[in-house]
């Protein structure tokens, strides 16, 4: 038994194209129009609608632990949150805990995912101090089947510049993509102590506490490195204009770099922290200015960013009020169910970018960048036929009764979206349809490099 998927503008390698797609034993087996149906064939009529191939969130956080406190998003409500936003694929991380190695980190988040998401997934593997990164086990990641290694420059998991150069130089030789969470840990401990100091502590000095000046030295130290052993490095959820143009730079002066933003950072400003439940839009980094979301929009214009991700690491609202202070307030957000709706209504529907390249930018570009293409990221002839029905007409305005996730607030609560997901399937599986969950069982996968 086949499904087709009838009359879609289906968004292909080369531009959208009226058509038709037909999927068999999880895969495309065929694209092309004025398909026949058999007797025994399910048929989805994408009259009207755009079909995309499924997509990719580079970065969650599923019940994410620090200290006692978890995320309140597992493998199985993430994921299924995810579903509705048209995500068919999370790349989440596997974070070594005391005397556990890399390779074993990775075996036991497997795990943990296995038969609990309904999507499938990959994992970044967090080197931190306490593991030891020598070649032999950074080459165990790789035959396990992942190309990414996550570095922090802050949090207890936090690598000083000297050991982050030596990863740097051995992912180079393995040929593996170094993801760095890049805020200068001095800058910005310096910082909090200075309004600590001064009993500056109430939720609104989240924003000052986190200067952009520690994401743009943090990544002006790594661009050294990475042009020092041409090593690919990722710069994850940037915040800061002046960090998409540093970044820009060192790509043209051929530097092997690529960052992420998300919709927060292009969408809101720390002007939320002077809201009541500014506790809500805490997150490492802070919401930026004015003048830094319009500077990162020209970056997403200019092409400087290869993905947008949402650095999903939700807490309900009892968790984000945990406390009166910013830094002991649970930081994180909420966000993959709705990254590609709220990009589609800002960043095309603002006139920032084609749908094309917001399809790109979810889909093709990070499978290329964590080793997943062409099994994901692509409707084509043989890939994974994970797929996104998108009506360009329908509108939402985002609330706590739209979205999934098990933290039940959206940071976008009030935002009026024109163009929703209204289908969504994983390898021929459809896994939900106008609003409604079809798919009971988690049938989500550990999604090994393609080399
Ligand atoms: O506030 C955030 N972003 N929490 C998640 C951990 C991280 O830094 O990505
Ligand atoms: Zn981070
Ligand atoms: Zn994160």
């Amino acid at each position: 038994m086949a499904l087709l998927v009838k009359n879609g503008n289906v968004v292909l390698e080369h531009g959208v194209e009226l058509t038709d797609v037909k999927i068999e034993d999880g895969k495309f087996s065929a694209i092309g129009p004025d398909m026949l149906a058999g007797s025994q064939d399910q048929v989805i009529d994408a009259s009207g609608k755009f079909v995309l191939p499924g997509l990719i969130d580079a970065h969650v956080h599923y019940k994410m632990g620090i200290g006692n406190v978890f995320t309140i998003d597992n493998f199985e409500t993430g994921s299924r949150a995810a579903l509705f936003g048209g995500v068919t694929t999370v790349v989440d991380y596997a974070e070594p805990t005391p005397g556990v190695t890399m390779d074993e980190a990775l075996i036991l988040r497997k795990a943990e995912a296995s038969g609990a998401s309904f999507v499938d997934y990959t994992f970044h593997v967090v080197a931190s101090s306490d593991v030891v990164a020598t070649r032999e086990e950074l080459a165990k990641l790789k035959a396990a089947g992942v190309n990414s290694l996550k570095l922090f420059t802050i949090y207890d998991l936090k690598i000083p510049y000297e050991e982050m150069e030596k990863i740097i130089a051995l992912c180079s030789e393995l040929d593996m993509v170094v993801t760095i969470h890049a805020e200068d840990e001095l800058i910005v401990s310096d910082k909090i102590a200075e309004l600590k100091a001064e009993g500056k502590v109430a939720p609104r000095y989240h924003g000052v506490s986190r200067p952009a000046q520690a994401e743009v030295f943090a990544v002006e130290r790594i661009v050294e490195m990475a042009k020092k052993y041409d090593t690919h490095v990722h710069i994850v959820h940037v915040s800061a204009g002046e960090t998409a143009e540093r970044i820009k730079a060192a790509q043209k002066d051929g530097v092997r770099i690529s960052g992420e933003t998300c919709p927060h950072y292009l969408l809101l400003t720390d002007e939320a922290y002077e809201r009541e439940d500014a506790q809500l839009f805490i997150m490492q980094p802070p919401l930026r200015s004015e003048d830094d979301r319009e500077l990162l929009w020209k970056n997403v214009e200019e092409g400087t960013f290869a993905m947008f991700t949402t650095d999903h690491c939700a807490y309900c609202e009892a968790q984000k009020y945990n406390a009166d202070t910013f830094f002991e307030t649970n930081g994180g957000i909420p966000g993959t169910e709705t990254l590609f709706p709220s990009l589609n209504t800002a960043g095309v529907g603002g006139g920032h970018i084609s749908f094309e390249t917001l399809v790109k930018m979810l889909s093709v570009n990070p499978a290329k960048t964590f080793g997943l293409y062409p099994k994901k990221g692509i409707i084509q002839l043989g890939s994974d036929a994970d797929l996104v029905i998108f009506d360009p007409e329908k509108e939402v305005t985002i609330s706590r009764e739209t979205v999934h996730t098990a933290a039940q607030y959206s940071t976008f609560e009030g935002m009026e979206l024109k163009g929703y997901p209204v289908a969504t399937i994983l390898r021929g599986h459809l896994m939900c349809q106008d609003g409604k969950f079809i798919q009971g069982d988690p049938i989500g996968q550990f999604v090994n490099i393609v080399e």
